[in-house]
């Protein structure tokens, strides 16, 4: 069921804070596979081979492999933002009111996009952190164990700059201020499998907010969206910004 026209108005009479989270599913017509679909990353890849800090640990070449293979993926010229990732970029620009973007994915489309306040929740695929001096790079390439840091120098100290599990996300505090305080509560191409950004929806309703869940199906939470609409976001992004902004 979508959200009512009454209560729209009512949003963007009072220019109420809009909290959008997205994952993987707004990239994936752009060409980015899911985590958890069929042909998902994890129907090819065990996240604790790949996607934890003791992984990096026993065995960092097989996770630089990992992301060195994503990383080619995302700066594949074919790979570009679609028409869910602009509408949102558009959504912020023209509503009035603040519009803050978590993302859980680790691509680049969202900024292409040319959305700004905009959080990548779980890292970001084309920086590395030295674990040396703590300094992120700007890093679009393969990088491998024996790469040195641009900053200190240091051989065998650089790490991808992506939230691993059983790691803290980004910017927790600034994303819980934002839930508490919005009014209306987007979650776009998520299967709500993973916390805490599968417990996002009940933080922003108790607080008050509309909610609403924009997905290929029904994800884990759906039953806690106040409203609901199912099909690919390429469809259902660009028409739900228009309603918003009654364009
Ligand atoms: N349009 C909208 N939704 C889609 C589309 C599409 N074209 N294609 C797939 N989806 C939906 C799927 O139905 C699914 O519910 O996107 C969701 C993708 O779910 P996951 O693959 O679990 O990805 P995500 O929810 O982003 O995973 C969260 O888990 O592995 C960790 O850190 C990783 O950030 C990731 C987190």
């Amino acid at each position: 069921m979508p959200l009512r026209p009454d209560i729209i108005q009512t949003l963007r009479d009072e220019g109420a804070p809009i909290v959008i989270l997205t994952g993987a599913g707004i990239s994936r017509e752009s060409g980015l596979h899911t985590f958890r679909d069929p042909d998902g990353i994890w129907a090819r890849y065990d996240i604790s081979e790949v996607a934890t800090p003791e992984a990096f640990a026993t065995n960092p070449d097989l996770v630089h492999h990992f992301y060195n293979d994503r990383r080619r993926a995302l700066t594949d010229p074919a790979i570009l933002p679609n028409a869910a990732h602009h509408a949102l970029a558009r959504l912020e620009r023209d509503w009035p009111g603040d519009v803050l973007l978590v993302t859980q994915n680790v691509d680049d489309l969202h900024d292409r996009a040319g959305s700004q306040n905009l959080i990548h929740m779980h890292g970001e695929l084309l920086k590395i952190r030295c674990l040396q001096c703590g300094q992120q790079h700007h890093w679009p390439g393969d990088l491998g164990r024996d790469e040195a840091c641009p900053s200190c120098r240091h051989v065998a100290g650089l790490r991808p700059d992506i939230v691993w599990f059983g790691e803290m996300p980004r910017e927790m505090d600034r994303i819980d201020r934002a839930l508490t305080d919005c009014g209306l509560f987007v979650s776009i191409g998520t299967s709500g499998t993973v916390y805490p950004a599968a417990g996002f929806v009940q933080i922003a309703a108790q607080a008050g907010a509309e909610t609403i869940e924009l997905n290929l199906e029904p994800g884990h939470g759906t039953t806690a969206f106040d409203y609901c609409q199912y099909g690919p976001a390429t469809l259902l992004v660009p028409g739900f910004v228009d309603q918003l902004l009654a364009k």
